[in-house]
C-alpha cells in the first residue's frame, strides 16, 4: 500500500512521475536505450534539458524577462557559496535575513567572501517566527533570504522592497504559491521537495546582475559559464533533470502554480484548523508566519507520544517526526501530497482525542 508520505525531503512526487521516469530508465523515448546509458549531448537529452529550462521560466512567469534557468549539481548548499562568489564584490558587503538553520548555513559561507550583515534573526526564539521591520543597508551588494524554513515551519509572506538584487533560497516552497518572481534576481532551490529527486539544483537568475563583482570565479562556480553552456558545462545530472521535467509537466497540466496554490491552501487550512482545535496539540510556529509546506506541531503532553506514534503509523503515514531542533511533528505537505493524505492525519489526531 502506498504510504501517506510527509517526508521533508526527498519527498513525495506525483505517482505518474515515478512511473514515467521508471519507464525512461528501461526504454527512453522508445529508443531501445535507457535514459541512463545515452550521451547527455544526444538530441533526445538536449531536448529534455531545453524543455526543462523553458518550462521553469514559463511556470514562474519569467519568460522574456532576462532570466535564465539552470539545472546544476551540488545541492542548495553549493548555492550558499555560488551566490556570494558571483554577486559579492571584493571588499563588498552582503545582507542576510537569518530565519533558520539553512539561512544560517548560507550566512556562514557568505562570511568567507566578505562583510556579511545579518539584518535580523529569530534565532533567540528557536526560529519560530519571521523577523519583520528590519533595515537592509543600502550599500549591500545583495539581500539574501529563505522563503520557507523547512525545519521550523515558517514561511515569508512578504518580501522587502530593496534597491539591490534579491537572492532567495526557495528550496522548500518553489512552485507552491504565486509570487511576483520578477522581484527576485537570483532564486535557487534543491530539486528534492517540489520538483524532483535529489541530485540537481534549480537556479533562476537575471542575467544582467552577473559579471559585475570583479572576482575571478572558478568555471564550475560561475553562473555565466553555465548559462553560456546552456546548463551543459559538464555532464549534468541527467536522471534528476528528467524527473524534474516530468514533475513540472505534471504541474503545468494541473493548471500551474495558481492551481496548486489553491490545493496547498486547502491542505494547510485543514491541518492547521485541527492543530488549533484539538486540545492535545499546539502549533510550533507563530500563527502569521506558518508555512503551508511544513507544518510543525507538538503534543501538549508528551505522555501521549507513544500512542499517537502507533496510531499514525497504523494509518499508513510515514515521515511525520519533527526535526530534532524542534521536536514534536512536522507534516511536510509538498505539491504532490494529496488532500486525502492530510484528511488521514486529521482523522488520526481526532481518534487520539477520543481515545484519551
Ligand atoms: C530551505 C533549504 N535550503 C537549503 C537546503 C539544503 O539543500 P541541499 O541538501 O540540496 O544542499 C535545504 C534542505 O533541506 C532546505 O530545506
Amino acid at each position: 500500500m502506498k504510504k501517506h508520505n510527509y517526508s521533508a525531503g526527498p519527498c513525495i512526487l506525483p505517482q505518474e512521475v515515478f512511473e514515467k521516469s521508471a519507464q525512461a530508465i528501461l526504454n527512453f523515448n522508445d529508443s531501445g536505450l535507457s535514459l541512463l546509458e545515452i550521451s547527455h549531448r544526444s538530441k533526445d537529452f538536449v531536448a529534455v534539458m531545453d524543455e526543462a529550462r523553458a518550462i521553469v521560466l514559463e511556470l514562474l512567469g519569467l519568460e522574456g524577462k532576462g532570466y535564465q534557468a539552470l539545472f546544476l549539481a551540488g545541492g542548495a548548499s553549493l548555492e550558499f557559496i555560488m551566490a556570494p562568489y558571483n554577486l559579492m564584490k571584493e571588499g563588498g558587503k552582503a545582507a542576510y535575513l537569518d530565519t533558520g538553520t539553512w539561512a544560517a548555513a548560507a550566512i556562514k559561507e557568505a562570511k568567507l567572501f566578505g562583510e556579511t550583515v545579518v539584518v535580523a534573526s529569530s534565532k533567540e526564539e528557536n526560529y519560530n517566527y519571521i523577523p519583520k521591520g528590519y533595515t537592509v543597508p543600502s550599500d549591500a551588494d545583495y539581500f539574501h533570504c529563505t522563503s520557507n524554513n523547512t525545519i521550523f515551519g515558517t514561511q515569508m509572506k512578504e518580501f522587502p522592497s530593496v534597491d539591490m538584487p534579491i537572492v532567495c533560497d526557495m528550496s522548500s516552497d518553489i512552485f507552491s504559491r504565486e509570487l511576483d518572481f520578477s522581484k527576485f534576481d537570483l532564486i535557487y532551490a534543491g530539486a528534492q521537495k517540489n520538483m524532483g529527486p535529489a541530485g540537481t539544483t534549480l537556479i533562476v537568475v537575471k542575467e544582467e546582475i552577473l559579471g559585475k563583482n570583479g572576482r575571478i570565479i572558478p568555471s564550475m562556480l560561475d553562473y555565466a559559464k553555465h548559462i553560456k553552456a546552456e546548463s551543459m558545462y559538464n555532464t549534468p545530472p541527467v536522471f534528476p533533470v528528467y524527473a524534474s521535467l516530468l514533475t513540472l509537466q505534471w504541474l503545468k497540466n494541473l493548471g500551474g502554480i495558481a492551481a496548486i496554490e489553491k490545493i496547498n491552501n486547502a491542505k494547510a487550512a485543514l491541518l492547521y484548523a485541527e492543530i488549533d482545535r484539538n486540545p492535545l496539540f499546539k502549533g510550533a510556529a507563530a500563527v502569521e508566519d506558518r508555512s503551508n509546506m511544513n507544518a510543525t506541531f507538538l503534543l501538549n503532553d508528551e505522555a501521549h507520544a507513544a500512542t499517537f506514534d502507533t496510531m499514525w503509523k497504523a494509518a499508513g503515514i510515514s515521515g511525520l517526526p519533527g526535526h530534532r531542533s524542534v521536536g514534536g511533528y512536522r507534516a511536510s505537505m509538498y505539491n504532490a501530497l494529496p488532500l486525502e493524505s492530510v484528511q488521514v492525519l486529521v482523522d488520526v489526531m481526532q481518534a487520539l482525542e477520543k481515545a484519551i
